[in-house]
């Protein structure tokens, strides 16, 4: 089967595509219709974002290290926590402000028949105790406000301490990420690369890595 073409179809109109080997539901599927009635979103976690589209591009060129512990901060429905723990069998947690993205994650997640152990906090709440149980940060589209700015960076500096090798956070480059990026230098060993993605579903941005081990 082709990557990003339809595995079910309801009325000729499909329900289920397919991203890089992971099954995703689309406004259509009956799942979703329910959902969006029962489980309104607050925070943007609406739908599956371009970004992770990137991130998973991104992981799939440079795949984490075998049994990698991954939090995804910001995971809204966990594309890239279900794409990390089928395509690599890592040990996954999403991490979210909103309760109500969860149940979105895990019809995905059971879709796609894996685990990810859902956690409701906010960037701030993560503390230094609770980074330190992982080795990678992934997130996509999370600096969408100026706010956000700060509350990354101080992240940042908890996840340096608490003992995370890396950070890879991918943005279709929104000028809170774009400013974010630019303060990274005196306090962090990082690198911004350009990424595109042509297809199955085009996106564009930037992915933000930072090397915690050599900052
Ligand atoms: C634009 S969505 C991106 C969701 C997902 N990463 C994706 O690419 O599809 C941003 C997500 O970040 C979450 N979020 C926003 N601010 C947050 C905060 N301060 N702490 C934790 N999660 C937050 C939202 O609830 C939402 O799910």
């Amino acid at each position: 089967m082709k990557k990003g073409s339809p595995v079910q179809s309801h009325n000729n109109k499909p329900t289920i595509q397919e991203e890089l080997g992971v099954k995703l539901m689309t406004a259509r599927h009956p799942v979703i219709k329910k959902l969006k009635k029962e489980c309104p979103t607050s925070i943007h976690g609406d739908k599956f974002w371009s970004s992770s589209y990137l991130l998973m591009d991104y992981l799939n060129d440079n795949p984490p290290k075998k049994n990698a512990k991954i939090l995804e901060i910001g995971c809204g429905w966990g594309l890239t926590a279900i794409y990390c723990s089928k395509t690599f069998g890592c040990d996954v947690t999403g991490v979210d402000a909103d309760p109500d993205v969860f149940p979105y994650l895990q019809a995905h997640a059971g879709l796609n028949e894996v685990y990810i152990k859902p956690l409701v906090k906010t960037f701030d709440q993560l503390d230094v105790k609770t980074l330190s149980e992982y080795d990678l940060i992934i997130g996509g589209d999370i600096c969408f406000w100026d706010s956000l700015n700060n509350t990354l960076f101080n992240l940042f500096k908890r996840a340096k301490k608490a003992g995370v090798s890396k950070a890879i956070i991918a943005d279709p480059q929104r000028q809170p990420f774009v400013d974010l990026c630019a303060r990274l230098d005196k306090d962090f060993s990082h690198e911004v690369w350009d990424w595109e993605l042509p297809e199955p579903t085009p996106a564009n941005g930037d992915i933000l890595i930072i090397d915690f081990d050599r900052s």
